[in-house]
């Protein structure tokens, strides 16, 4: 039989990865603000930015294999257009959680910037290469604001749940 809820692992990497995602979201735009002084103050927040999209990369791998490999937890009993919005939500997000960091992490390796992680130098695997930096540049800043949006939805739709329908739907994320 499908379980009616997610596993520990599921609930854990969920609120982990929203609350590191957000703070993820805030850390990108203030940053990019920062002067262009020629003091480390821009340079080491960039490192710190860095360094949690690794790890964001590492958790949404790690929760894609977790989601292939779990029993597949049974469908919410709902309309069959919902059922199909949902999932198509979920995939999305997925794609977007993926899509993020990947942009980030090759548009840094095209920056020519040595990358940090957590203070040790990652090896180089690229030069300078201006056209495809401002390429992923455009990439990650299109698809964080596209998580962002798909975020606030999934965010509604469980508000809908909750004070419309009344379902529960929390208890299967806790
Ligand atoms: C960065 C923010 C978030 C992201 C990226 C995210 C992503 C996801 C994904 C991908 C799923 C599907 C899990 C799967 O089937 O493997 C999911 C489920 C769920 N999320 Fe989020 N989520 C976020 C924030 C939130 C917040 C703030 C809430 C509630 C206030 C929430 C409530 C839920 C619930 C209740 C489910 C279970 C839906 C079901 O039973 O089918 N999420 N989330
Ligand atoms: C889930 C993970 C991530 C999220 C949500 C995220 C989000 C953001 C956001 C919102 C911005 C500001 C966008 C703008 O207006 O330019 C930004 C900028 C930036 N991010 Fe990320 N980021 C993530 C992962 C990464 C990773 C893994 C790297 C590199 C290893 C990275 C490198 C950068 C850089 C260098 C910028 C400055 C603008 C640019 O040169 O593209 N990010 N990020």
């Amino acid at each position: 039989m499908q379980p009616a809820r997610y596993d520990r692992f599921s609930v854990v990497l969920h609120w982990l990865m929203a609350v590191l995602i957000m703070g993820q979201v805030a850390l990108g735009l203030w940053m990019i603000g920062l002067p262009k002084d020629g003091s480390s103050l821009r340079a080491s927040w960039f490192n710190v930015h860095k360094s949690w999209g690794m790890v964001l990369g590492l958790l949404v791998v790690l929760r894609l294999a977790w989601a292939l490999l779990r029993p597949r937890v049974a469908a919410l009993p709902q309309a069959r257009h919902l059922r199909l919005a949902a999932s198509g939500a979920h995939r999305l997000l997925y794609a977007l959680m993926l899509a993020v960091p990947l942009s980030g992490l090759f548009g840094s390796v095209f920056s020519g910037y040595p990358i940090r992680f957590f203070g040790m130098q990652l090896p180089k695997i690229a030069g300078r290469w201006d056209a495809a930096k401002e390429l992923l540049s455009g990439v990650h800043q299109v698809s964080a604001l596209a998580l962002v949006l798909l975020i606030a939805l999934h965010v509604l739709a469980f508000l809908y749940h909750q004070l419309v329908l009344k379902d529960a739907l929390l208890q299967r994320m806790r």
